[in-house]
């Protein structure tokens, strides 16, 4: 009997337990009840956006929200033009920004970012918004960045093997990102992504600059600015705000 009641306790558990797509979408959720009436939004790239869109979308359907977004991503532009999501060019402020990430560390609020690919497009978008939101699951937040990530950093399309033995000089495995059929993974700016192990605890702010001082580096998937907020989902179903 003690079994069956282990068994049991077992099942009721794995029900109460969400997915780590249920965390991303109740995060999704959340973020999107930030959206007022009138708002410029940067609209970030990635599964966990997926449902920020899916969000957002029925708000401006149900209550006729007038909005104008800003997408990371030719990815991200699509979905949101098939929701009935207006995107328009980034030209000036905007209002809030929402986008995923790769790994929150937890304290600073500094970010990895673009394991999507989208990194350049999200940080200027980020930069150019009054306020910065992130959504996640709650396996993105981490004591030390690069604990679960590794960072993704864009580079020129040209000399990518001296890039690379520049960004090792820092420390940093470097490899260039392929995608599934070997072909070199190349970014909605024409970029490589270098894909870098990082050497245990970094100074995040140093190491983004020591980076983009190497000719040959674009952007860093660093985002030593943090964000204004981080809403994360949990497993139990809830969500909080760093
Ligand atoms: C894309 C990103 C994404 O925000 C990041 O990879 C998180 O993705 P997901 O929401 O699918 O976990 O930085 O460049």
């Amino acid at each position: 009997r003690s079994c069956r009641r282990r068994a049991l306790g077992g099942l009721i558990e794995a029900i109460r337990m969400t997915t780590q797509d249920d965390q991303k979408r109740a995060a999704a959720r959340e973020a999107a009840k930030l959206v007022e009436p009138g708002m410029r939004l940067g609209l970030g790239t990635g599964s966990t956006i997926a449902h920020f869109l899916d969000a957002l979308a029925e708000r401006v359907k149900t209550e006729n929200i007038d909005h104008a977004c800003v997408a990371t991503s030719v990815t991200t532009e699509r979905r949101a033009a098939e929701l009935g999501i207006k995107v328009t060019a980034l030209d000036g402020v905007l209002d809030l920004a929402v986008d995923g990430a790769d790994e929150v560390e937890f304290g600073s609020l500094h970010l990895i970012k673009g394991l999507g690919g989208a990194l350049l497009r999200e940080k200027q978008i980020a930069e150019s918004s009054h306020r910065f939101v992130v959504i996640a699951d709650q396996g993105k937040l981490v004591s030390r960045l690069g604990e679960r990530s590794k960072l993704p950093v864009e580079i020129v399309n040209f000399a990518v093997a001296r890039t690379l033995a520049r960004i090792g000089e820092l420390g940093l495995l470097a490899e260039p990102r392929k995608q599934a059929n070997g072909k070199a993974f190349i970014s909605d700016n024409g970029n490589v992504i270098a894909d870098c192990v990082l050497p245990g605890r970094i100074d995040a702010v140093a190491l983004d600059r020591a980076l983009k001082s190497i000719a040959g580096v674009v952007e860093t998937g660093l985002f030593t600015a943090g964000c204004d907020c981080a809403i994360i989902g949990y497993d139990d179903g809830s969500t909080r705000c760093f």
